[in-house]
């Protein structure tokens, strides 16, 4: 079967004109195709990251990406402390003047025993994906009330039934998923819809090169009940699914993109 490679989109070009949307983790990985699809399909895009540098980085791939400029506005921010990405969500505003859209990407991951993790590591991971996913909604929540806007949060599959090595990781996107379907509940009465997407094995990211022993890869694809990889443009294309129109009515779904890796998988 082919991958999913294609640069088109069944989205029409102008579909995000004028909306702006913040990303975390948008300095790399999926998060940065997710905030390139965004910025081709019309928007402007904050992304957050921890290193500016790369930030600066991912900017020009994404303007080259896109023939784009003045779309995107680079902060360095930790999502570990909420007063970081309080000010990230304000400096959004000052520069684009409102708020529709989130993505809560920024994520740690190592492969370790439990019996060897300490608890400053299962803390570090905890603390940046599920701690900084709720930071980051709730600065963003007085703006996203004003526009009605979204929220995806990036989780995972791992925790569906236990991962080896990934106590830390599949602990918090356990609360991630948690975390979804609880804010999905409170928030729709402000039009605010709240989901997430759990992406599969995705090539070419840092999830399949840190965390996948090498020569996993035919494995993993042979166990893939569609036969083949997941791609950053699978990714890009559920996002803007779910923050457009035509998803209006779906709030608190977690949308696996995996070519039914995890059910068919035999791992616990
Ligand atoms: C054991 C480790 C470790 C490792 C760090 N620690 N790496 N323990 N094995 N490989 C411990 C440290 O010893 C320390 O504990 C604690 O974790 C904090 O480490 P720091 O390096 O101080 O933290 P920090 O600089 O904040 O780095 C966070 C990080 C780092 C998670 C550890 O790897 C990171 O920021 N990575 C970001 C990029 C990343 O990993 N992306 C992958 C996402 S993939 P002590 O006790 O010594 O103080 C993903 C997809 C999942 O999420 C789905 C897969 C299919």
């Amino acid at each position: 079967m082919a991958s999913n490679k294609s640069t088109l989109s069944v989205f029409p070009p102008t579909l995000y004109a004028g909306k702006v949307a913040l990303v975390t983790g948008g300095g790399s990985g999926i998060c940065l195709g997710i905030a390139t699809a965004l910025v081709r399909h019309g928007a402007s895009v904050a992304i957050v990251g921890r290193t500016q540098s790369k930030l600066e980085s991912a900017k020009a791939t994404i303007e080259a990406a896109t023939s784009t400029t003045n779309k995107v506005l680079c902060i360095a921010a930790d999502v570990r402390s909420f007063e970081a990405i309080n000010a990230a969500v304000s400096a959004t505003a000052a520069k684009f003047g409102r708020l529709d859209f989130v993505v809560c990407g920024a994520a740690g991951n190592f492969l370790c025993a439990a019996e060897d993790l300490s608890p400053n590591a299962f803390k570090t991971v905890v603390d940046i994906d599920l701690v900084g996913t709720f930071n980051t909604c709730k600065a963003a929540l007085p703006l996203l009330k004003l526009s009605k806007g979204a929220i995806i949060n990036i989780t995972a599959t791992l925790q569906y039934k236990g991962t080896l090595l990934m106590a830390h990781a599949c602990a918090a996107k356990a609360g991630v998923d948690a975390l979804t379907r609880v804010l999905a509940l409170e928030w729709g009465q402000y039009g605010i819809r709240v989901n997430a997407i759990a992406p599969g094995p995705i090539d070419d990211t840092t999830g399949m090169t840190k965390l996948m022993p090498s020569g996993a890869r035919d494995l993993i694809l042979s166990a893939i009940p569609l036969r083949r990889m997941g791609t950053v443009r699978d990714i890009e294309f559920t996002t803007l699914y779910l923050f457009s129109d035509a998803a209006s009515l779906v709030t608190g779904a977690i949308e696996v993109v995996d070519g039914g890796e995890w059910l068919a998988s035999p791992m616990a």
